[in-house]
């Protein structure tokens, strides 16, 4: 038996030992990127340097990261689909290429975890307008030992990876696949039709990082040539332990038992229902417990995590769990997650508070909920009707909570099916009357470097100062958040600021504008960071050299913070910095939003 743990050190010691070295894992809910609502692969807090800035550690990195991915949310509860997982990661940014990453792929796959040649097949890019066929890594793995007869070429819904958003580093990838069962020769066709179903799964990625997909769909040649890779955690533990599902694995077993336990007799590991709920139950835990958590609400991160917990409820109640239960649940995910991510022990409270009150609203709106449902498919079937209307979905979502998966899920036993699209529709409109901006965070794209985000960057730095010597020394960032058009910003505050403190706090920043200072950075360790005084958040785990920004004016200092950049050479650049609102989010903590001209 080989633990996930074990996985973890033997791959960040492997890729150490080649000259790599480790970051930290980010957080889940993605910082200063209002294009996508949580992290999705390793390589997502990595764009900047994929774009080609230069990163305090250098070219070859490595890391595990925590992540989130709903575009497969519909397959979890099969063999291999989870919607939180762990991405063990390997970078070149500009450094080694295709045949380098590929064989130390081959040799970490097959010397230090042993798996032998006739349980592997792999995957390489077919070509098209955009791209070549990859006959490049198709030799490496040929010259490596693997037979032609398991190189695959497939197109680029299949090989292909990125962005991440809508714009960003892209490029075709090879796949590399293990044979859960003693296989024959499969062709191209049969054999892309079984991947990721059951014999075939699918544990790491390398994908070729060659280009960047700009805003009107084109993809421009990458100065810098990188390697991205990604493999799965919880996927390639199961596999070396000769398991047939995630499930099998440390970090999620011990979840299901858990969720079996309290269900009807005759719950088995294969039950869909109970997967569902272990998933999501944990994919929940990760989000609340993060330090940079959200809690549940209707729009954006926190709407997918509502959707995560009432979507358990109701699986809950399917298999026979009666009344009360995440936080059972919950408390096995942390146990078994969090000597890899603390965070979530010491957000145990939030965690546990957040889904008591989830399941207190949502138990008895799911009954009642219910009961107008199955009153209006009634209806339907006597007008022999098959689809929901919208209106009848959203009217559902209003009054009782049900998320969209939850209606569609129940229209579908009963042989209906919802109007989805029109769905959509009503909830955007809803979550822009919320005027929480839903509609931001697919504007724009990753790693926004234009003029007036790197304005806004620096701007942040001097709000974070400002606040801390007009308003309150104790003063920190909590969150923060760039867009084209302003800046958010998240600080620890219980009242709301006088107008008095805003002219002030404004008044600083335009006189630090008005000095003419300039922009600079530094990279040093933590520790030298930390006597200097910058601001940031120092509980990174391995980045032992950080990038330290500093505005100043000759000797006279306005603002020092870790930070990854990009920012403007001199604050001039800003012309005039103003405040546009103020707000309360949460007990404690205090919104402003900015703007530069
Ligand atoms: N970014 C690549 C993936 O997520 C490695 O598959």
């Amino acid at each position: 038996m080989i633990s996930s743990t074990e996985l973890k050190k033997r791959y960040l010691d492997f890729f150490q030992k080649k000259g790599h070295k480790l970051i930290p894992s980010a957080s889940l809910i993605p910082e200063n990127d209002p294009s996508v609502l949580f992290t999705t692969a390793g390589m997502h807090p990595l764009v900047p340097f994929l774009l080609g800035e230069p990163h305090p550690l250098g070219k070859r990195l490595c890391n595990v990261q925590k992540c989130i991915r709903t575009n497969d949310i519909d397959e979890v509860g099969d063999a291999w689909h989870l919607s939180f997982f762990e991405m063990l990661g390997s970078w070149s940014l500009g450094d080694y290429f295709k045949q380098e990453a590929v064989s130390m792929s081959f040799e970490f796959l097959t010397k230090e975890l042993k798996i032998p040649l006739e349980r592997f097949s792999v995957t390489c890019f077919g070509g098209d307008k955009d791209a070549p066929r990859d006959e490049e890594t198709a030799q490496t793995w040929a010259k490596l030992g693997v037979a032609k007869s398991r190189i695959h070429f497939l197109p680029k819904v299949d090989n292909w990876w990125g962005p991440a958003g809508e714009t960003g580093p892209c490029g075709p990838d090879t796949e590399m696949f293990y044979h859960t069962k003693d296989i024959q020769e499969k062709n191209t066709e049969e054999f892309s039709k079984l991947s990721n179903t059951g014999p075939f799964c699918e544990i790491w990625n390398d994908v070729l990082m060659q280009y960047n997909k700009t805003a009107d769909g084109k993809f421009e040649e990458l100065e810098q040539k990188n390697i991205d890779t990604g493999m799965g955690v919880e996927r390639t533990t199961a596999v070396l332990n000769g398991a047939d599902s995630v499930y099998a694995c440390d970090t999620l077993a011990p979840i299901l038992d858990k969720v079996i336990s309290l269900s009807a007799p005759g719950t088995n590991r294969t039950n869909r229902n109970a997967r569902i709920i272990t998933d999501h139950i944990r994919a929940a835990v990760m989000v609340m417990g993060d330090d940079k958590g959200v809690i549940p609400s209707n729009v954006d991160q926190g709407y997918i995590l509502r959707r995560f917990i009432r979507r358990s409820i109701r699986h809950a109640r399917i298999i026979g769990i009666k009344g009360n239960f995440c936080n059972e649940i919950a408390k096995v995910a942390i146990d078994v997650m969090d000597d890899s991510y603390p965070e979530i022990k010491r957000n145990n409270l939030r965690i546990f508070e957040e889904f008591e009150k989830e399941e207190e609203k949502f138990s008895v709106a799911l009954e009642n909920g219910t009961r107008i449902l199955e009153r209006e498919l009634r209806l339907l079937e006597e007008s022999h009707k098959k689809i929901l209307s919208a209106k009848s979905a959203f009217d559902l979502f209003q009054s009782f909570g049900f998320p969209l998966e939850v209606t569609v899920e129940m229209c579908k036993e009963n042989g209906f099916s919802v109007d989805e699209l029109g769905f959509n529709s009503l909830m955007k409109g809803h979550q822009e009357l919320s005027r929480k901006g839903a509609e931001q965070k697919f504007r724009g794209g990753l790693a926004d470097h234009s003029e007036e985000t790197t304005k806004l960057h620096t701007a942040t730095h001097l709000l974070n100062e400002a606040l801390r010597q007009v308003v309150d020394p104790s003063i920190y960032q909590m969150g923060s958040n760039i867009t084209k058009e302003r800046l958010r910003f998240d600080f620890n505050y219980d009242k709301k600021l006088t107008d008095e403190q805003i002219k002030g706090i404004e008044n600083w920043v335009n006189n630090v504008i008005k000095a003419e200072a300039d922009v600079s950075f530094e990279m040093m360790s933590i520790e030298d960071a930390k006597k200097l005084g910058a601001q940031g958040v120092f509980e990174a785990k391995y980045e032992k050299v950080v990038k330290v920004y500093t505005v100043a004016k000759g000797s006279k200092i306005y603002s020092r913070e870790v930070c990854g950049g990009p920012h403007v050479k001199n604050t001039r650049e800003l012309k005039s910095f103003k405040i546009i609102k103020q707000e309360a989010v949460a007990a404690g903590v205090r919104r402003i939003k900015a703007v530069v001209e």
